[in-house]
């Protein structure tokens, strides 16, 4: 089971603060179980684990394998919440390098997480020649990126197999009644699968929003929904044994001492989507009202030769949550060499992991000493069990930290801003006076 470790805190947190603090879990924990918080009504994740419908599951293995039979490739349209999820558990359990490797499953390819032309039109050159399908996936069904994106894929997809044939290749993930995407999916006939009312974007990965995609490649969904029920029941019990509250109780400590960022570090590469998932799910549920931990990520060892210097010495602003992944899935062995021209003998029979943990445990003592508090996060091998408890074990502390804070973990208010401006500059009907207003404030 994942564990939490708070390396050397005292030092960075003389005072004792778990009893102080433990009423305030307490509330968080209710109003998480409860649905009585602010946003209660978007805590449907909290219970999804074993209360999921069964019946769409099996129709995202159904459609999985039908993806699996007749696609070489499957292009996934969407952004944000509907989007990261997929993409951090596939890099992380079938590689970032999934797409290059032999295997019996189709690419995956994730598209309108953007606007850039030239990384579509690769995309749509690299699935022409073969069979593919597209799982298009918006909660809303109005996202301008993922909208522009499924034009382009659905006319190479009518293009290739007309209309009938097209259609029986798009998957279509939104809401269970709205939006326009739901619409054109009922008009045209599309299978849908539903974003449930109840659970927001960033808190979607296990609903049929990730695992259609993550089934596609492979992927055993079930015993990524068997980890997350593992962490929800423990979740389900207050107090300190729950390493949700460990986590979230001392990021609040460490934030309320004057830290202003939260580094999850990684030393897989595999790990990096992962990363970016996390700094939605912490970003957008906690950054509101001028409060929130910003939250960056670095990959080990990589980063400790770019951003490694400013960690050691830069700012004292943040602390470091370190992911231990781990045995990796393959043992490598230094080889010896008889000249010893490069002085790594001392490495010879060696493990990589062994190696590996050496450098994690230097960082460690390094960077405590150097001022910057650690948190390490324990999850085990990367199998879909293990991951399934550790995203269930990022939302629920996020969930908990978002009511330490006051806030409501489950809206993104902030997220508006920019789309009305590019509305209006794009001169999207009903928008006409804001963009004379903008566009004399850019001296168009
Ligand atoms: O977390 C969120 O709510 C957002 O990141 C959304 O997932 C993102 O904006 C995409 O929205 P939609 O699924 O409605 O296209």
């Amino acid at each position: 089971m994942l564990d939490v470790k708070l390396f050397e805190m005292r030092s960075f947190l003389p005072m004792p603060y778990e009893e102080a603090l433990a009423p305030r879990l307490k509330l968080a924990h209710e109003k998480l179980q409860n649905a009585s918080g602010a946003g209660g009504e978007f805590t449907g994740w909290v219970h999804l684990p074993r209360d999921y419908d069964q019946e769409e599951f099996a129709r995202i293995q159904a459609a999985a394998g039908r993806i699996q039979a007749d696609s070489q490739a499957l292009v996934v349209i969407g952004i944000g919440g509907s989007y990261l999820g997929a993409r951090g558990v596939i890099d992380c359990l079938c590689s970032p390098n999934y797409n290059l490797k032999k295997k019996d499953t189709p690419n995956v390819y994730f598209v309108g997480n953007g606007l850039s032309a030239d990384a579509m039109q690769e995309v749509l050159d690299l699935v022409a020649g073969g069979d593919f399908s597209v799982n298009v996936i918006s909660k809303s069904g109005t996202t301008t990126e993922p909208a522009v994106a499924f034009r382009f894929f659905r006319a190479a997809l009518e293009a290739k197999y007309g209309k009938e044939g097209a259609g029986k290749r798009i998957y279509a993930t939104t809401d269970k009644a709205r939006g326009a995407l739901k619409s054109l999916a009922d008009n045209q006939g599309w299978e849908t699968f539903v974003v449930p009312d109840d659970v927001g974007g960033r808190y979607s990965v296990l609903t049929a929003v990730g695992l259609l995609p993550i089934a596609v490649a492979g992927v055993d969904i079930r015993e990524l929904m068997a980890g997350a029920a593992e962490m929800m029941d423990a979740c389900a019990v207050p107090g300190y044994d729950c390493p949700a509250w460990r986590y979230a109780a001392i990021r609040y400590e460490l934030y309320r001492a004057g830290r202003s960022v939260e580094l999850l570090a990684c030393y897989d590469p595999a790990f990096r989507f992962m990363s970016e998932w996390w700094k939605q799910l912490y970003g957008e549920s906690e950054g509101k009202e001028g409060k929130g931990l910003f939250p960056a990520s670095v990959d080990f060892t990589a980063d400790l030769h770019s951003m490694g210097q400013y960690i050691q010495e830069g700012k004292r602003l943040m602390f470091e949550t370190v992911v231990r992944l781990g045995p990796s899935g393959n043992q490598l062995y230094v080889p010896r060499d008889e000249a010893d021209g490069d002085g790594l003998n001392f490495l010879a029979g060696e493990s990589m992991d062994f190696i590996r943990d050496r450098a994690m445990e230097g960082t460690l003592l390094a960077h405590t000493e150097g001022g910057v508090p650690n948190v390490i996060v324990d999850a085990g091998a990367k199998t879909p069990r293990a991951l399934g408890q550790l995203i269930y074990f990022f939302e629920y502390a996020c969930g908990l930290s978002g009511y330490l804070l006051d806030v409501n973990p489950f809206d993104q208010p902030g997220v508006e801003a920019y789309k009305k401006n590019m509305f209006a500059l794009l001169g999207k009907p009903g928008y006409e006076e804001r963009k004379a207003e903008l566009e004399a404030k850019l001296n168009k």
